[in-house]
């Protein structure tokens, strides 16, 4: 098994000095950058689009790891990969009937592919794309908003879908700190995102190096 890649989640951030955490994050051993995009429909929330990822493209040579929490993310791809994303991840659940073809377009992009499933989707609908994707992003929350507590039965399904493909990237957000993080590496996950344990944390560093042990 390859190493961890921790992908801190800004929207635990100060967003008022974006450019600056994400240079923070950087030095202090972030492997990749989790960009978190809600729409107000898919969820509750509404966060940042693609102009902001254009601008952070500038401050750092970090991969920037998209989560699309949208409704029609066929209408956005081209949109955050010409910002400059490096992995686009979408919702299984906003794509359903044209899953195939948003990863073809995501693919296309020359960019990285990823599906991810709510608490309530069964894995089983991973498998017709499994070896179209680069990263499966099992969420242990209902997406929507940092800092809610981790669901144990969800990360099970890590289980599961390490069955499917034992190189695929399998990456965890929600409610993820030292413990929460081992349970999942156990369970065959890869990558980490965490918001509020690194946010909240005294030393950005050793709240991501507590995140690498297993
Ligand atoms: C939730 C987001 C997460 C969130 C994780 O919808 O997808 O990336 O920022 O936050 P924590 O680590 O605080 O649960
Ligand atoms: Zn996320």
């Amino acid at each position: 098994m390859t190493d961890i890649i921790v992908a801190p989640s800004i929207l635990s951030s100060d967003f008022s000095k974006l450019g600056e955490e994400i240079k923070n994050l950087e030095k202090n051993g972030a492997d990749w950058i989790h960009i978190d995009v809600m729409d107000g429909h898919f969820v509750p929330n509404i966060t940042i689009g693609a102009p902001v990822v254009k601008s952070l493209r500038k401050v750092s040579k970090l991969p920037l790891d998209v989560h699309l929490m949208i409704n029609s993310p066929e209408k956005y791809i081209k949109d955050f990969a010409n910002a400059g994303a490096d992995y686009i991840t979408i919702h299984y659940e906003s794509a359903s009937h044209n899953t195939g073809n948003v990863i073809k377009m995501i693919k296309d992009c020359g960019i990285k592919a990823g599906l991810s499933i709510k608490p309530k989707t069964s894995p089983d609908v991973i498998k017709p794309y499994i070896n179209d994707l680069d990263l499966i992003l099992v969420m242990t929350v209902e997406p929507g908003f940092g800092g809610q507590k981790f669901m144990q039965n969800c990360a099970e399904k890590i289980k599961e879908i390490r069955k499917y493909s034992k190189d695929i990237i399998i990456e965890v957000d929600g409610g993820i700190n030292e413990e929460t993080a081992k349970i999942c590496t156990n369970y065959g996950a890869n990558a980490l995102v965490a918001g509020n344990y690194i946010f909240s944390s005294n030393s950005i560093k050793e709240a991501i190096t507590s995140l690498r042990q297993r």
